[in-house]
């Protein structure tokens, strides 16, 4: 599923001469790019290299340890709860809400123990949502974060997800909304204090970081190009990726600075951001208008103000291999159909944490039903995707015709 959002190969290659402001002066202008952009003071923007990053930094700040639980959507990427076991305290997996893809308030309520520290709320593919006040005044020794990886810029009632709990993590990850090659940050509540991670993406890694960019982008503009580009760099060791031992073993990654070349390409990303957002409104209406149109699909209605990472639909009942009908359906529409989360623990086969299968069955549900389409900034909202989407709803009536027989 290669994306990169909301950048294009130009902005790639204009976003390298930016590089001789150095990561010191880029870095501090993003941070208070971002700061103006959410209206708080800069001392509560971290920016790290990874949302994951955020999200431990954020934890620690609020002093979650050894004997604290944390709850944890079980519909979510397994470097979410990889950094929980690492300060001792204890993931517990709480099922999500597939009418809203986030938690049912009142079963997060009954969930949330004496052990329970912080609880994880998430905001799958987009859409923000708000813990009602009553749960919150409940829980008072609770700190609710908001997983914002995918969620950059949406808003609930006015205000900018990530300001109105007990902070927020971000992430600038290849697919996500800004699109930073990796990166993320913390959004801290007022009053917290945390520091940047001191330590720097190796020279070696910044260089993968831009060969898998660059494959990335080139995916976007033409399949091929991409597929051997990114063939090109894996033979000669230069993709960046999750390591291993984060994705099979459940391991914390190792925190580390906001990369220069991530700030260098978020910042004309952050400029135009209005106008970012207005396309992807567009895209999604396409993408609305045209899957309405296939019976038995489900559809999430994005309250104003939700911005999709990706644009999610569920089939009707599960599908035994969605890695090979997202595949099917691409080919026939030439739009890059995504199958996040493709577990309740994304990606399939990733640790698992202590889930127990059969324990989450929304989730799994989900898991098991949900593909999504690309909100990308190149794809152009012209009759040629109303093409695609045409051949999409026609292969969709087609699978869903074959496998009702
Ligand atoms: C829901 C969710 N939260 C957090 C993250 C972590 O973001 P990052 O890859 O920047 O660490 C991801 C990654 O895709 C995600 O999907």
């Amino acid at each position: 599923m290669l994306t990169a959002n909301s950048l294009t190969l130009p902005m790639l290659l204009a976003a390298l001469p930016r590089l001789v402001a150095g990561r010191t002066a880029l870095r501090r202008r993003l941070r208070d790019e971002l700061a103006r952009l959410f209206g708080v003071d800069a001392r509560r923007i971290v920016l790290t290299d990874t949302g994951r990053a955020a999200l431990a930094l954020l934890l620690r700040a609020h002093g979650v340890g050894a004997g604290d639980e944390v709850i944890v959507p079980a519909y979510t990427c397994v470097v979410v709860p990889n950094q929980i076991p690492a300060l001792g305290a204890t993931v517990r997996w709480l099922d999500v809400s597939a009418a809203t893809l986030g938690f049912d308030w009142s079963r997060l309520d009954a969930a949330i123990g004496p052990a329970t520290r912080a609880v994880i709320v998430p905001h799958n593919f987009g859409p923000a949502c708000r813990v009602p006040d009553a749960l919150r005044l409940r829980h008072p020794r609770v700190v609710f974060l908001d997983d914002a990886a995918h969620g950059f810029a949406s808003q609930c009632d006015g205000q900018w997800l990530g300001t109105y709990h007990d902070g927020a993590f971000f992430s600038f990850e290849y697919s996500k909304n800004l699109s930073g090659g990796i990166g993320g940050f913390a959004l801290l509540p007022e009053g917290l204090v945390a520091e940047e991670p001191p330590a720097e993406l190796g020279a070696l890694d910044q260089l993968r970081l831009l060969a898998t960019l660059t494959g990335h982008l080139l995916a976007a503009r033409c399949a091929l190009a991409g597929r051997v580009w990114l063939a090109l760099a894996r033979r000669v060791g230069l993709i960046y990726r999750s390591s291993d031992a984060e994705v099979a073993d459940g391991v914390a990654h190792p925190p580390r600075a906001l990369p220069a070349l991530s700030a260098a390409l978020l910042l004309p990303q952050l400029a135009a951001l209005p106008a970012l957002l207005r396309h992807k409104q567009r895209l999604a209406e396409h993408y609305r208008a045209a899957l309405s149109a296939v019976p038995g699909l489900t559809l999430w209605p994005g309250a104003p103000g939700a911005h999709w990472v990706r644009y999610p639909f569920a089939l009707p009942q599960p599908v035994a291999d969605k890695a090979a009908l997202a595949r099917r359906l691409s080919a026939a529409c030439g739009l890059a159909i995504g199958v996040w989360f493709d577990d309740v623990i994304h990606p399939a086969g990733s640790f698992r944490h202590g889930y127990l299968a059969g324990s989450a069955p929304e989730g799994e549900r989900l898991a098991a039903t949900v593909l999504n389409l690309p909100m990308n900034v190149a794809i152009a909202c012209d009759a040629a995707l109303d093409a695609r989407l045409a051949r999409l709803a026609a292969a969709l009536a087609a699978y869903l015709k074959e496998t009702a027989a």
